[in-house]
């Protein structure tokens, strides 16, 4: 699908994305890629990132690939230090990388719950306070959004609770608070915004393989009326949204990008019935005096 921005709205910008190898952190390393934007992408798995790095200079975008985890502090050092020395500034880091099973609290062990909010949550903080002295610098082409921002992709499952994701949940609640907290504490102090997106169901991602499992039986409309799967194109444009100039004003927001599927439960009373069901029931309390139960009419 075509973009609906011009193809450079992030002119002569760089971004980091960790996590930009493959799945939804690949499409919006493209698509920043293809609005202007020169890109490092930062993962584990070298073979991903070579392949991915492959792709992106296909399409003429300028791409390298650097090999680290989130959770270790000296990766992320290493990889922002290697941004700065090929493309000698930092405009943009994305937090894509993640971890993430199905998995009941009971057969959870505590390093396994660790592991995820260690990727997640320390590891988002851990490249956002790495990255901030190359963020803070702005310089030529900084443009009316001020200095750098930083994007973190968060999930909803934690708006309400979700069943076997105690780990994710707590892990993205906790980068929702960093994204508002930097957001305050680097809005102010260094004109860096600090946004985040939580993407629903989102199709041919290792999330959506890993939380419904083609073995999985069942209609997930039948329960969730709202569900419909999302396009990694859909996340990269909110993001593309939020990097540009269009979003200069947006600090500290997460934006959904689900379908209002968070939203979604079953309906409880079919509509052809609610509507003379809902006149009976305003019938039977205009004569019901205040105060006595219904059931005693
Ligand atoms: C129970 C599990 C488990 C499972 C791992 N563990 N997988 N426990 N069920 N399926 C436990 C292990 O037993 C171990 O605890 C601990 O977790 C660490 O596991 P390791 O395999 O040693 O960790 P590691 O090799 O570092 O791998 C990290 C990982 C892995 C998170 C477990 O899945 C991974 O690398 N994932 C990265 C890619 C990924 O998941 N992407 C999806 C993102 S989707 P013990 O106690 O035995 O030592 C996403 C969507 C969000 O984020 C929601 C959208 C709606």
């Amino acid at each position: 699908m075509d973009s609906p921005f011009k193809s450079d709205v992030l002119k002569g910008k760089v971004a980091l994305l960790t996590g930009g190898g493959s799945g939804i952190g690949f499409e919006l390393s493209a698509q920043f890629g293809k609005h202007g934007a020169s890109v490092a992408i930062m993962g584990r798995r070298k073979q991903i990132l070579d392949d991915a790095v492959s792709v992106l200079r296909s399409q003429g975008i300028q791409a390298i690939g650097l090999v680290g985890d989130v959770r270790k502090q000296e990766d992320a050092a290493r990889v922002i230090e290697s941004t700065i020395k090929h493309f000698g500034r930092l405009d943009i880091l994305v937090n894509a990388a993640a971890g993430n099973f199905l998995v009941s609290p009971e057969n959870l062990s505590p390093n396994g719950f660790k592991t995820v909010l260690d990727i997640d949550s320390v590891g988002t903080f851990t490249m956002c306070h790495e990255a901030l002295k190359y963020l803070k610098e702005g310089g030529p082409g900084k443009g009316p959004s001020g200095g750098g921002l930083i994007l973190n992709i968060s999930a909803t499952l934690h708006y309400t609770a979700s069943w076997y994701q105690i780990h994710v949940s707590a892990a993205k609640a906790a980068v929702d608070s960093i994204t508002r907290s930097l957001a305050l504490e680097w809005g102010t102090d260094y004109d860096i915004r600090v946004n985040g997106i939580a993407p629903g169901p989102i199709g041919d991602t290792t999330g959506i393989r890993k939380l419904a499992p083609e073995e999985m039986k069942g209609d997930p409309r039948e329960s969730m009326p709202l569900f419909k799967l999302g396009d990694k194109w859909d996340v990269a444009m909110a993001a593309l949204y939020l990097a540009s100039d269009a979003g200069k004003y947006v600090n500290g927001t997460t934006l959904i990008v689900d379908g209002g599927l968070w939203l979604s439960h079953p309906r409880f009373i079919p509509k052809e019935m609610v509507k003379d069901l809902s006149r009976v029931v305003e019938k039977k309390s205009r004569k019901a005096p205040t105060g006595v139960p219904t059931s005693k009419l």
